[in-house]
């Protein structure tokens, strides 16, 4: 079905036909090529990063941090239950137990408050999402990892670019993964970036990316063949979608700017929604920004008063052509998650299924804006 104002689409930031019509004429389609090196080198300056690698999904750089940390059955990671699929999925790969946390009800980020209740002697890794870009509390999170002898590994994939007390989220731990899926904020398609902040694991990140052989070094001169010395897989990306990718991340102020004009115009024109004075059943509660956090805008959400409500106001806005759409499906009750054991994580279970999410993309304009704000307030007979 086609909708009038789609929840997403990919968006260009300038260069994207002309670096790729520059990467099929260099004669490398294969990864790591003259593209790629160019987006490693701008993602280490930004990050301040010793290491960038690209990879071909968020998912694949959660495998490879699932690798790097020697994740086995004797390991637990900790992660919170509303996340996606790959967050969990990464370290399951690798044999490891999941453990679910519960969110907090402000952010819908980990719960740091509930952690330490959670950590064993098998405690290997905790993951935190930066959810819809909102910095999760770094400092306790790291705090504990730290008393613990825990490592973090971040799932930065919503957050690229935010920052948490000044500091940009996906430096914090060891590792840190992006997602470049054309649903988030920089794109090419489908493609991910493992941030190595941890320098003893440079070397070894390079190996696993490159189906566990040591053809870097082969190429840096450094060996006279290269050889199987690791487990690892095919994590590199064709230097096309480097090539789509670097246009983007040379964009990224121009759409990190538009992003924010899409982000506060929904956050000034629902305010009538959220007033204290409406009634439970009226009330919408909009997203939350903590003081120490500088967000990403990656995405715009309402909690709805009810799962019902949320049914029908995506009935009633798909009526008028505009997709809203929901997500995620707690970890900890789906199929797969259940195999871990019975865990409790109420706060989760209850904002997902109230949680709605809105057209949101770089180029998405202030007239469609306006109808949706116009069809959520008609929704729910609220006026300026
Ligand atoms: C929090 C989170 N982590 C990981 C991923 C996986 O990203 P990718 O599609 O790049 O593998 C997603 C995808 O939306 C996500 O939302």
């Amino acid at each position: 079905m086609e909708f009038r104002v789609p929840f997403n689409r990919p968006c260009l930031a300038g260069n994207e036909y002309k670096y790729i019509a520059e990467a099929i004429a260099n004669g490398q389609a294969s990864g790591d090529g003259p593209f790629t090196r160019r987006c490693h080198e701008l993602l280490e300056r930004e990050l301040q990063a010793p290491k960038v690698l690209l990879t071909t999904s968020c998912t694949h750089a959660l495998e490879m941090a699932a690798i790097l940390l020697d994740c086995g059955p004797d390991d637990e990671i900790i992660i919170p239950s509303f996340t996606f699929v790959s967050t969990a999925n990464a370290f399951a790969l690798r044999g490891a137990r999941i453990v679910f946390a519960d969110i907090r009800p402000d952010t819908l980020n980990l719960d740091e408050s509930r952690l330490q209740s959670l950590i064993t002697k098998r405690t290997k890794a905790i993951v935190p999402v930066h959810y819809a870009g909102v910095p999760c509390e770094m400092d306790a999170i790291c705090c504990l990892a730290r008393e613990h002898g825990v490592r973090v590994v971040e799932d930065n994939a919503h957050s690229l670019f935010a920052r948490y007390k000044a500091k940009l989220t996906g430096t914090f731990g060891c590792l840190s993964s992006q997602s470049f899926h054309e649903t988030k904020n920089i794109i090419c398609g489908e493609g991910g970036a493992l941030v190595v902040n941890d320098p003893e694991m440079v070397e070894r990140a390079m190996i696993i990316r490159e189906k566990g052989t040591n053809r870097s070094q082969f190429f840096r001169g450094q060996v006279d063949k290269y050889t199987w010395v690791d487990i690892g897989s095919s994590y590199l990306p064709s230097d096309l979608l480097a090539a789509f990718l670097l246009a983007q991340l040379e964009g990224r102020q121009q759409i990190q700017t538009k992003r924010r004009r899409v982000w506060e115009y929904y956050w000034r024109h629902l305010q009538p929604l959220a007033q204290e004075n409406l009634a439970l059943e009226k009330r919408v509660r909009l997203p939350v920004i903590p003081a120490e956090c500088e967000q990403a805008y990656h995405m715009f959400y309402l909690i709805l008063p009810s799962l019902e409500c949320r049914q029908a106001l995506i009935a009633h806005l798909k009526e008028h052509g505009i997709l809203s759409v929901f997500h995620y499906v707690p970890l900890h009750l789906s199929a797969m998650g259940m195999k871990f054991g019975a865990r409790e994580c109420p706060v989760t279970e209850d904002l997902s299924s109230r949680l709605l999410r809105l057209p949101f993309y770089n180029d998405l304009t202030e007239d469609d804006q306006a109808q949706v704000v116009g069809l959520i307030k008609g929704f729910f007979d609220v006026r300026d």
